[in-house]
C-alpha cells in the first residue's frame, strides 16, 4: 500500500481546472508541503506523440489513439506516479484515466471499458471533477485565452465529453461547480483536499 496522496484535476477543457491546480499546488507549498505537480498527456514519447495529434487527428485510427493515452499513462505510472506515491508525497495531476474515460468514450468506446484497462494506474485519492456548460468552456478557451479550439475540442464533442464526465460514479470523484469566480472555486477545492491532508498529518 502506498502512503502518498494522489489527486486529479479533471474535467472538459476550459472548465479552469489547470489554473485551479497552480493554486492549490502554491497553497500547500506555503504551508510546507512538498507537493508534485505532474500533467497528461505526459511530455514522454507518447505524449509528444499525443500533442502532433491536436493538429488534426486523421492519421491514426481511434483505437491507435486510445492505445497512445494508455501507453503514455503506462510510462507516466512506471517512471514517476508509482515510485513518489512510495515515496510518500502529494502529487497534483492535471487529467487522467477519467479524461480517456470521457473523451475516448465520446468517440465511441465504452467508458467502463476504457477504465478497466486502465486498472494497472492506481486509483486516486481524490478526483476533482469540475463542471461548467460546454458553451462556457469553449467561450473562456476561444474568447479568454484567444486560442482555436483543438480537435479534441470541437463543440459536438465537448457535449458528449461533458455527458460522459456527468455520468461517471465512482467513490474518489468530487464535483466542483467551476462556474464562480477563480477565488470560489479555489475555496471549494481546498474544502474538498482539506479531509485528505489531516489524514496524511495522521499517518506521517
Ligand atoms: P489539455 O489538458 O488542455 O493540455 P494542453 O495544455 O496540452 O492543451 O489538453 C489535452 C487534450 O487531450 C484535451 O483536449 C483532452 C485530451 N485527452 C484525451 O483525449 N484523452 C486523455 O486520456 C487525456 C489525458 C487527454
Amino acid at each position: 500500500m502506498n502512503k502518498g496522496l494522489l489527486i486529479v484535476f479533471e474535467g472538459i477543457d476550459g472548465t479552469g481546472k489547470s489554473t485551479q491546480m497552480s493554486l492549490l499546488a502554491c497553497f500547500l507549498k506555503e504551508k510546507g508541503l512538498d507537493i508534485i505537480e505532474t500533467r497528461e498527456p505526459t511530455n514522454g514519447q507518447f505524449g509528444q506523440r499525443i500533442r502532433t495529434l491536436y493538429a488534426n487527428r486523421d492519421g491514426v485510427s481511434r483505437e491507435e489513439e486510445l492505445e497512445l493515452f494508455i501507453a503514455d499513462r503506462q510510462e507516466h505510472v512506471q517512471d514517476m506516479l508509482m515510485p513518489r506515491l512510495q515515496e510518500g508525497k502529494i502529487i497534483l495531476c492535471d487529467r487522467y484515466f477519467l479524461s480517456t474515460a470521457a473523451y475516448q468514450g465520446a468517440v465511441g468506446f465504452s467508458p467502463e471499458e476504457i477504465i478497466e484497462r486502465n486498472s494497472f494506474a492506481p486509483q486516486p485519492d481524490l478526483a476533482l471533477l469540475f463542471y461548467v456548460p460546454p458553451q462556457i468552456g469553449i467561450e473562456r478557451i476561444t474568447t479568454g485565452r484567444g486560442e482555436t479550439l483543438n480537435d479534441f475540442e470541437q463543440e459536438a464533442s465537448l457535449q458528449k465529453v461533458a455527458a460522459i464526465f456527468d455520468s461517471l460514479k465512482l467513490p474518489y470523484i468530487q464535483r466542483i461547480d467551476a462556474s464562480g469566480s477563480i477565488e470560489a472555486v479555489h475555496q471549494a477545492v481546498l474544502q474538498a483536499v482539506t479531509p485528505f491532508l489531516r489524514n496524511m498529518n495522521q499517518n506521517a
